[in-house]
């Protein structure tokens, strides 16, 4: 068979490149190794994630909110076989969707790992290791990520699991150790604290959710630490030794000093991620990679390989499915001859906890190194009606803005339904809003977006209700 366009890989990247690739005109293939669609973020990261999520903040809202709200339904019991159940029908609705959307749009799907065999020729090699020859004119990788290892410490995915296990155990832990107090560690953590595990987290470095807003980090982790996750920072795990039951993690201080060792029913390894190439044969086509192993591309997504393209977790930049699909439509428009881009500067970024924390544009911390003047308006969500309503006080709205145009530069958020409420401001930035322009549009009350008006106006100093 002969294509103009074969992906591999059908994640978030590569499914929407081959869609908007064959509604361009263009006679499209997908290759994919695992037996559904929609790659980590549909099978066992952005999608079970967010449904386990979803269902442990209800069991929490029932647990210990509900009293609250003048609603006595008893203490509620976890059936937590049901609960997994609920996640997997997620699960399955989206990757038959996407399996769906493919045959609608007329993309072939081969089933098989993709192998490079020279530039235009895909080798599809089946589960059972037959194999046969595709040609193309262009190849797109979208082969995503894998979870980083730490050195010494195997992952069985049953004591020591990574994000994949930690998604799929069958009982609560009742002690839970993670590694690492990145999204992962802390959306998952949350999972299972609010399901009952003591959660202790252990991280590297002196703060929570680094590459974030330094103000939003120290704010979020008294927030978790006051749901009752307990953080070890500027901690170092230097093992992990699995017994017949649990396992014992020893940590020290960052900097050096004295050990202490933490008891554990499951450890969660979650201290980011690689991006993955294995078996893909970059070698027979000498596609070049750099230094993290991410293939390396040119603005327009191009290798160093003429007609190889890759896009997703696999190259630069943040590994969000949102900037992979992005990236996908922009590689399809290239190869179809139009103009495709991907402005990096608004990729929004959101931890999907109790509260949550979005954020979109420059921290505070890149705006300082890099010398650039800024005037910062907040808002808290104490000082929100609709937030005093609904009882969900904690967090703030921060507006960065250009010290001389106004232009938004940043807006950090820790809130609740912070993950639709950066939305707005993403939009606005993408069309060069000033905080001037947010402050003047009329937002309706008593919403939380009126935290971000709020704090569009502190920009200015002219917040009307702190
Ligand atoms: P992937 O989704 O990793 O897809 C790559 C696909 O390629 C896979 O299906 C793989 O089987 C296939 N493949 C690899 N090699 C071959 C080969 N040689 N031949 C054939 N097929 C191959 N991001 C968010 O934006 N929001 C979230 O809420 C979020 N939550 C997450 C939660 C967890 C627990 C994890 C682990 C990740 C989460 N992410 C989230 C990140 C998100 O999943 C990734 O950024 C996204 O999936 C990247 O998309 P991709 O298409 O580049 O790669
Ligand atoms: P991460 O990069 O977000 O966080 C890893 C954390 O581990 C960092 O805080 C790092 O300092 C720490 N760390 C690294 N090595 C360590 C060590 N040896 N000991 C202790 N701490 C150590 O990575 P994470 O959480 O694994 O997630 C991977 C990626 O998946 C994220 O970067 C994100 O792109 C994506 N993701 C996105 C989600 C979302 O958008 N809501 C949800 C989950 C994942």
């Amino acid at each position: 068979m002969s294509y103009d366009l074969i992906v591999i890989g059908t994640g978030p990247g590569g499914y929407v490149c081959a869609i908007r690739a064959a509604q361009l005109g263009l006679k499209t293939a997908v290759v994919e190794k695992r037996a559904t669609h929609g790659g980590t973020c549909l099978n066992v990261g952005c999608i079970p994630s967010k449904a386990l999520l979803h269902a442990s903040e209800a069991f929490e809202e029932a647990n210990k909110h509900f009293s609250e709200l003048g609603i006595d339904v008893g203490t509620p019991k976890l059936d937590l076989k049901k609960m997994q159940a609920f996640k997997q029908g997620g699960v399955d609705g989206n990757t038959k969707g996407v399996e769906f959307l493919l045959k609608k749009n007329k993309v072939d799907a081969y089933h098989g790992r993709g192998r490079i065999a020279g530039a235009g020729r895909v080798e599809v090699i089946s589960d059972d290791g037959g194999n046969h020859m595709l040609e193309t004119k262009s190849i797109v990788i979208a082969t995503g990520s894998d979870v980083t290892r730490l050195p010494g410490v195997t992952i069985d995915e049953k004591v020591v699991v990574s994000s994949t296990g930690a998604l799929e155990l069958a009982q609560v832990p009742k002690r839970l150790v993670v590694i690492g107090a990145g999204v992962i560690g802390l959306e998952l953590g949350s999972v299972w604290r609010r399901l009952g595990a003591e959660v202790t987290v252990i991280e590297y470095l002196d703060r929570v959710l680094p590459g974030m807003d330094g103000e939003v980090g120290k704010q979020f982790q008294r927030i978790l630490a006051k749901q009752g996750m307990v953080f070890k920072l500027s901690t170092k795990v230097t093992g992990v030794d699995v017994a017949k039951k649990g396992a014992t993690v020893t940590v020290e201080p960052a900097k050096g000093g004295e050990a202490e060792k933490i008891e554990a029913d499951v450890v969660l390894v979650a201290i980011g991620r690689v991006p993955y190439t294995e078996g893909l044969g970059l070698e027979n086509v000498g596609v070049a990679t750099d230094e993290k192993g991410r293939i390396q591309t040119d603005s327009h997504y191009a290798t160093n390989v003429t007609g190889i393209y890759a896009i997703g977790d696999v190259i630069s930049g943040p590994m969000l499915a949102h900037k992979a699909e992005d990236e996908g439509v922009a590689v399809a428009e290239i190869l179809a001859g139009q103009a495709g881009h991907v402005n990096y500067g608004v990729i929004p970024n959101v931890v999907y906890t109790f509260p949550e924390v979005a954020s979109v544009g420059r921290t505070e911390e890149e705006l300082k190194k890099d010398g650039i003047g800024y005037k910062a308006g907040k808002f808290p969500f104490t000082a929100n009606g609709r937030a005093k309503a609904n009882g969900t006080t904690d967090g703030f709205v921060k507006i960065l803005a250009d010290e001389k145009t106004d232009r938004v530069l940043g807006v950090h958020i820790v809130g609740a339904d912070a993950g639709n409420l950066i939305a707005e401001v993403a939009v606005a930035m993408e069309f060069a809003a000033s905080a001037e322009d947010i402050a003047r549009t009329c937002h309706a009350h008593p919403t939380l977006t009126e935290a971000i008006k709020e704090a569009a106006l502190a920009v200015d100093k002219r917040a009307i209700h702190v």
